[in-house]
């Protein structure tokens, strides 16, 4: 949600700083701009629309301009224009900023700037920073002997005025040799190279310079002149950092031959998931080893409840873990919307593990549950794909999906690698506690042949192709499963509304018959999660109450099922597996189907309206 990015080093800026925000577009992408500084001036340019927008407007980059800052935006507050994208100057003219995150005091804020003469422009909150700073800065400390830098000192200042959270890039234009960032609640990192920094809201937008970073913690700042760098806190302790190893490479983060990174992240699945399993199934010996979390795994086994909070496609793969931990462990657990359980005063008794999970460790609510169910008592575990991201290090211990970066806006290969990190979980919590060796070992041995019963399906994709286009003019349509199936039927209506804009909703199949069938009418798609299970016979029964209605069904089945065909308008097949697995082989038809009726319909799947990969505001 919004991407920052900001150079100062020896290159000319501006091509960085475009390419770098090109990188955390997928963050959001109604509009852009850059501040650049040269010599004693803000050079701004900003365009609404998505980045190539912004580079029409620019002029050939400049090499004297070596300290720059840029912002790629998701509307909060004031609609996608030129006037309100970032960066924003202060009134002054001295001050610009590019801001990720939402400031709550803003209205207060602003009247007592405007009271002390500031003009504003924008409709943003964001400006209320710059103006802040910009106040502070004119007005100065007042105190001869602080020798601290009076630029550093005025957004510490003003810092301490704001509630809510910011990821910032700041310069002013008397200082064309310094650039400061500060962060609360909103990611940021540092990116040092060769006498060059690079610092951005994820680390997409710096690899391509440096493997060497600093990860800050809210409430921290850093200082970034030529040739070095210090960090502080906002209250002015310095605070020291190591570099850390960025985890992964360029390569990762391009397309290749695939025409949108949703894409590569479906066929990625197999490799992803062989990765995330990988040093942690160990089938020889019968047992999971998930390091992270060694030192809880004897409270998970006596813990009364798990409560699993998150949001979007993460709150789906909650759900499959819930069925997980009662089905294989006989842990009672609740998945909840991050969003509700940090405003409802839930009870958490003595001994509760509540379990985060997040791909982009930066989604607010989450962070916020995290937050909730640690003043509580509750030990908290994450499921995180970013590294060193504000959940996973917010939580007490976590397990990593190991999956690679996400770019796609709809999520895909993290979903399958939370479903298979909670799997792992739930297997060895079984294997401690209720499960025989032999059933045990059959799920490790099941487990493990996942990756290769993806690829399997994933051969189906131009056949899958041709379903979406068959029912390309359909404005609605149902998804239903049973049992473990019923959060992949969510997630699937999810996937198709997310990129294709058709109104699409996922239902346990038997609460069809409690409203949702008066809608099934005119060859309207349903489709039906119907593999091998226990509960196969009822969902058979819930097919026929469909075609009775005249509705069009689309099943997703086990291979070899033949008695199937005669109910299913269009079929897909997925690979046996024991059910407790089945959400990772049958959510990969329900990914491919979203996808190609997004390309059908002429959409961008990757940057999909009103939407951002991640949430870091309320
Ligand atoms: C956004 C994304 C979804 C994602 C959700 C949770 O809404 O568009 O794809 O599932 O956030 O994100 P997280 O990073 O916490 O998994």
């Amino acid at each position: 949600m919004c991407g920052i990015v900001a150079y100062l080093g020896k290159k000319a800026a501006q091509p960085i700083l475009i390419e770098g925000l090109k990188r955390l577009e997928y963050r959001g992408y109604d509009s852009a701009g850059l501040a650049m500084l040269n010599g004693g001036a803000i050079k701004i340019k900003k365009s609404s629309g998505r980045i190539s927008c912004l580079e029409e407007i620019l002029d050939k980059p400049d090499e004297a301009e070596v300290l720059g800052i840029g912002h790629t935006r998701w509307a909060t507050h004031g609609e996608p224009n030129t006037v309100n994208a970032h960066p924003h100057l202060d009134y002054t003219g001295k001050i610009a900023i590019a801001h990720n995150g939402i400031i709550e005091n803003y209205g207060t804020l602003k009247t007592w700037l405007q009271n002390k003469g500031a003009k504003f422009c924008s409709e943003t909150d964001t400006e209320v920073i710059a103006n802040l700073i910009g106040y502070f800065y004119a007005k100065g400390n007042g105190d001869e002997s602080n020798s601290q830098n009076k630029f550093e000192w005025a957004v510490q200042r003003a810092l301490h005025e704001i509630h809510g959270t910011y990821g910032l890039a700041i310069v002013c234009s008397d200082f064309p040799e310094m650039l400061i960032g500060a962060k609360k609640g909103s990611p940021l990192i540092l990116g040092v190279g060769d006498n060059e920094y690079i610092l951005a809201s994820d680390a997409a937008a710096i690899v391509e310079h440096t493997t060497q970073a600093v990860y800050f913690t809210d409430n921290e700042m850093v200082i970034i002149g030529p040739n070095k760098f210090h960090t502080k806190t906002i209250d002015n302790v310095t605070v020291s950092k190591d570099l850390k190893e960025i985890e992964f490479s360029l390569e990762q983060i391009e397309l290749g031959d695939f025409k949108h990174h949703m894409l590569k992240e479906i066929f990625e699945q197999p490799k992803a998931l062989s990765m995330c399993m990988r040093g942690r199934v160990d089938r020889q010996n019968g047992k999971i080893r998930l390091g992270g979390i060694d030192r809880y795994l004897r409270d998970l086994t006596r813990t009364k409840r798990i409560i699993i909070s998150a949001c979007g496609t993460a709150f789906h793969a909650g759900l499959v873990g819930e069925f997980l931990f009662e089905h294989l462990a006989r842990i009672p657990t609740e998945t909840e919307y991050a969003s509700e359980f940090r405003y409802r005063n839930p009870i958490i008794e003595d001994g509760t593990v509540v379990i985060s999970i997040s791909q982009s460790g930066e989604t607010a609510d989450t962070l916020a549950s995290v937050e909730q169910a640690k003043e509580r008592g509750a030990t908290v575990l994450g499921i995180i794909n970013v590294v060193g991201s504000s959940i996973a290090r917010a939580t007490d211990a976590g397990i990593y999906l190991h999956v690679g970066p996400e770019i796609g806006v709809a999520s895909t290969k993290a979903f399958t690698g939370q479903v298979t990190v909670l799997s792992m979980l739930a297997i060895e919590l079984g294997r401690r506690m209720h499960l025989s060796s032999t059933e045990a070992d059959s799920y490790i041995d099941e487990l493990s042949k996942i990756p290769d019963k993806i690829e399997q399906i994933l051969k189906q994709s131009e056949e899958i192709k041709k379903i979406a286009s068959a029912n390309i003019d359909k404005n609605n349509w149902l998804f239903l499963g049973r049992g473990f199936n019923y959060p992949v039927a969510l997630e699937g209506a999810l996937k198709l509304k997310e990129i294709s804009y058709i109104h699409a909703e996922g239902l346990p199949a038997a609460e069809m018959k409690h409203g949702p069938i008066a809608l099934i009418a005119d060859r309207m798609p349903a489709v039906f999660i119907a593999t091998k299970g226990p509960q196969y016979d009822k969902i058979m029964g819930n097919i026929a109450e469909v075609r009775a209605r005249g509705g069009k069904t689309i099943i997703v089945a086990t291979e070899g099922d033949e008695s199937i065909k005669e109910h299913a308008d269009h079929l897909i097949t997925v690979p046996d597996t024991p059910e407790i697995l089945q959400p990772m082989l049958t959510v990969i038809p329900l990914q491919l189907l979203a996808y190609h009726a997004a390309v059908l319909r002429g959409h961008d799947v990757d940057k999909p309206r009103n939407l951002a990969k991640s949430v870091t505001v309320e």
